[in-house]
């Protein structure tokens, strides 16, 4: 989600509006703003892109200087006007703007509901507003610090109250947001592209500091609320890196927003105790004895995280499992029925195959999960559970942080499913947990060393057809990195199960042939070093990606990669991070539009 605010001496409602609209890559299913005008908090807020909104605003006039405004990424509840940001409290005197999500929102609400606060919506946000209020004596600043000490997640907050109004208060915790110094006006908002119209000189606000923002001041609190000095930081981008976060491409900003991407899947899933929490799966231990196959199915990336899936579902819960392109699964007259659990895995939610295979799977029985990025999407409304991915929105066609962290959600349910039926030892499952907690760091080192990529992208962007070649799930972590190649830099691209190889596709192999080769697994290693000494042989160049350690790779290939040490069974999640940066530089080397390649699509509604 994207928030913005406003205190000045302008209208606020057209500034708060243009603001969203250079957030809108951070949400897009509703928007709404909150002004302070006639002495009263007028909210107003739609389901739909910001245009909506917009167009409401057009028939009124708000004539308020004091504001704030969301642009939505459903995270809890579906997408619709009540939904929606500003959330207020029951007399609408506190309105609150919220990025990010509160994990124990749950225990709040009901507490606050014994309180006799009535709640409007599904969202975490409202319970905000409420708490604030619960809070509020005659200071908005003190009330707001003790809401935010009650608040467990993540959150980037702007807050308002008709009975302060000289102030506006924002914090900020594991959520972007910078505040916008202007003179006789000041402004929060999640990212600089909503301010650069306004200003250049901002303040980033650390974790846990709250800013208290009026026409003239900006204070800056700490979180035992003492008095902070900041300095100011001057923005040099122009208004395109900046909406990039500096980055050139979408595609590699979200490489990058990986990191937080994970941990969002992850740790509101994970309690204290380590149980896995899967709230929106309704599936109970009667219903999983009585599920006897899974299939999953799904379209490009996503049905590649669907081959982990079916890896990690008979892993650890001894199902067995099928999987299936979505556009083949319905024309085979698949052996589907009430003892069936189907999963459909999509970013986007909307792809046509996988919703008509879903479609499918509901007529003959099967109790179906969604595993989508996108709350309220077609996808989640059709199927009886949904898993959402909270990787926030991917703008480049090329999936990167929706595939890590469909690769995520496949392990958690897995897991969860081997716990319920008693297929692994809590031992096990804890040992997995806990490396699996350790990813969003694990990845964020892989991050830090691109160099030797960049390097090698640099002389082999040249190749007419790349191979790559694993084992096990190292054959699946080859045929995404083989679609990334081949769908952002137009480089012919196969991949082949290793073993495979010496069966065709190495009558392909000559002088320079450029071969990607995943050894990540110990138990695969020697026979994976025999394939690369095959294809060696017939003059292959090979990038070898093997586990920090296994240095004696570097005597059959030509160059090593290394992922931090982990467990075999979680690999993909590590391994397919050079291969996404090795495919996005290649890209960039030979000049293609990596964020929109031609002739694909974000999303596919057409069968
Ligand atoms: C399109 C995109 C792919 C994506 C596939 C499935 O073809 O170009 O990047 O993997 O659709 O999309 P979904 O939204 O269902 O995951």
């Amino acid at each position: 989600c994207g928030i913005v605010g406003y205190i000045g001496k302008k209208e606020a409602a057209p500034i708060l509006v243009d603001g969203l609209e250079k957030l809108e890559y951070r949400g897009y299913d509703s928007a709404g703003i909150a002004v302070y005008a006639d002495q009263d908090i007028v909210v107003r807020k739609y389901k739909g892109r910001l245009s909506v909104l917009e167009e409401h605003l057009n028939n009124e006039s708000i004539a308020g200087t004091l504001g704030i405004g969301h642009t939505r990424w459903a995270t809890h509840g579906e997408p619709n006007d009540v939904n929606a940001h500003p959330h207020t409290n029951y007399a609408g005197d506190i309105a609150v703007v919220h990025n990010g999500i509160i994990e124990n929102y749950m225990k709040l609400k009901e507490w606050l509901a014994t309180q006799g606060k009535v709640f409007v919506s599904e969202t975490d946000t409202e319970v905000i507003a409420h708490l604030v209020d619960y809070y509020y004596k005659e200071d908005l600043v003190e009330a707001v610090q003790k809401a935010v000490s009650r608040m467990e997640g993540a959150y980037a907050i702007g807050v308002i109250s008709r009975k302060n109004p000289e102030k506006l208060v924002a914090v900020r915790k594991d959520s972007p947001l910078v505040v916008g110094i202007g003179e006789g006006e000041n402004f929060i908002a999640s990212d600089i592209p909503a301010l650069l119209k306004y200003t250049r000189n901002v303040y980033f606000l650390n974790d846990g500091e709250m800013a208290i923002l009026s026409e003239n001041s900006i204070e800056i609190l700490n979180e035992l609320g003492e008095k902070v000095e900041r300095e100011v930081f001057e923005v040099t981008w122009d208004i395109e890196s900046a909406e990039k976060g500096g980055y050139q491409h979408f595609m590699i900003k979200e490489i990058h927003e990986q990191p937080k991407a994970l941990k969002e899947t992850l740790s509101p899933r994970i309690n204290k105790d380590n149980d896995i929490v899967l709230d929106d799966i309704k599936l109970t231990e009667e219903d999983l004895e009585k599920i006897n196959k899974v299939v999953i199915v799904a379209c490009g990336t996503a049905y590649h995280a669907g081959l982990v899936g079916r890896f990690a579902i008979e892993k650890f819960a001894k199902i067995p499992v099928e999987t299936d392109v979505a556009s083949e699964f319905r024309y085979r007259d698949p052996f589907v029925d009430d003892k069936t659990l189907f999963i459909a895995v999509s970013q986007s939610g909307e792809t046509a195959d996988t919703l008509a295979a879903l479609r499918e799977a509901k007529e003959k029985g099967a109790r179906v999960l969604a595993v989508t990025n996108v709350v309220g999407s077609r996808i989640s409304r059709e199927a009886d559970d949904v898993f959402y991915t909270w990787a926030g929105p991917e703008i480049a066609v090329a999936s990167t942080k929706a595939y890590t962290t469909q690769l995520v959600a496949m392990y958690l349910i897995a897991l969860s499913m081997g716990l319920k039926k008693g297929t692994m030892t809590r031992e096990k499952y804890d040992q997995i947990l806990n490396e699996l907690k350790t990813f969003p760091e694990k990845v964020e080192k892989l991050l830090q060393n691109q160099q030797l990529l960049q390097e090698l992208a640099d002389k082999q962007f040249n190749n007419q057809n790349v191979f790559y070649i694993g084992r096990g799930i190292d054959d699946h972590v080859g045929r995404e990195g083989s679609l990334k190649l081949k769908e952002i830099s137009y480089i012919h691209s196969e991949a082949i199960a290793a073993g495979e190889l010496k069966h065709g596709t190495i009558a392909l192999i000559e002088d320079g042939t450029l071969v990607v080769a995943l050894a990540t697994q110990d138990h695969l290693y020697d026979k994976m070093l025999s394939n690369i000494k095959e294809v060696k042989a017939r003059g292959a160049y090979v990038i070898a990606v093997a586990k920090e350690g296994n240095t004696e790779i570097e005597k059959s290939a030509d160059i090593a990669i290394y992922i931090p040490n982990t467990l075999d069974e979680l690999t993909p999640v590590l391994s397919v991070i050079p291969l996404q940066i090795l495919a996005y530089y290649i890209a960039v080397a030979r000049g293609c539009d990596v964020d929109k390649p031609k002739n694909l699509a974000k999303s596919v509604t057409v069968e």
